[in-house]
């Protein structure tokens, strides 16, 4: 079986950058595995389900076909031939994608998606529940963290420079941290610390210097 480095967190630890430039020095392909929840959500809200509804997301996320295909070093995804881009980066997805990926039915589909992809080669797949359910065999697992304000800031700074967001600092962290909780405390396959799990807080620490960390553990002949 292919090699996976399993990445999980709370939303903007720096996962995603961390997860991209590992997985371009090691030549592996960059698994955005939220992505695919935010797409079930925009699926939803496209086809007016109401996300509060359990059955009736359930019911939804039988019918949304979504294509993984390798490309340009990451898993790109389609729905309908088209990418999705950053129509599933607003607030509005945000602040319904923690319903949506609660449901079980949801999970399942999203996990099957996920690890039907090493078949495409090495990955390194960013998440909640990778290390915990999806890859927890995985050699190489880690829990990047950090401070709630240090999470927030970045988040917003990236919703500024992509011009997608209106919203003020306080009401990112509001946001962020409502759906820490919720992502934290649902049934299924909640966002925890797994036991083995290498745990980075990147609080204080540069994008270069947590990718380093990552690349030491990942190159040591141990993993
Ligand atoms: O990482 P993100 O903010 O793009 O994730 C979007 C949503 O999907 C968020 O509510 C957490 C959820 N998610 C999940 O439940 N499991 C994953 N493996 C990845 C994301």
């Amino acid at each position: 079986m292919a090699n996976v480095i399993a990445i999980d967190g709370p939303s903007g630890a720096g996962k995603s950058s961390v997860s991209r430039i590992v997985a371009k020095k090691l030549g592996c392909l960059h698994v955005d595995s939220g992505a695919l929840y935010r797409i079930m959500t925009w699926q939803c809200l496209e086809r007016g389900v109401d996300t509060h509804s359990p059955e009736a997301v359930a019911a939804a996320a039988a019918e949304i076909e979504i294509e993984c295909r390798p490309e340009d070093g990451r898993i790109a995804y389609y729905v309908d031939g088209e990418a999705p881009g950053e129509r599933i980066r607003t607030p509005e997805i945000n602040a319904n994608a923690s319903f949506v990926s609660a449901v079980k039915e949801v999970r399942d589909k999203v996990t099957a998606l996920l690890r039907g992809m090493t078949r495409y080669g090495d990955l390194v797949v960013e998440g909640r529940d990778i290390t915990t359910a999806v890859f927890p065999d995985s050699p190489a697992r880690f829990y990047l963290t950090a401070s709630a304000e240090a999470r927030a800031a970045r988040r917003r700074k990236e919703q500024v420079e992509k011009g997608i967001s209106t919203e003020s600092a306080e009401d990112v962290k509001a946001s962020l941290v409502a759906r820490d909780k919720m992502d934290s405390s649902r049934k299924y396959a909640p966002l925890k610390k797994a036991d083995g799990v290498l745990e980075i807080d990147s609080t204080n620490l540069t994008l270069e210097q947590v990718v380093e960390e990552v690349m030491k553990v990942v190159l040591s002949p141990k993993s």
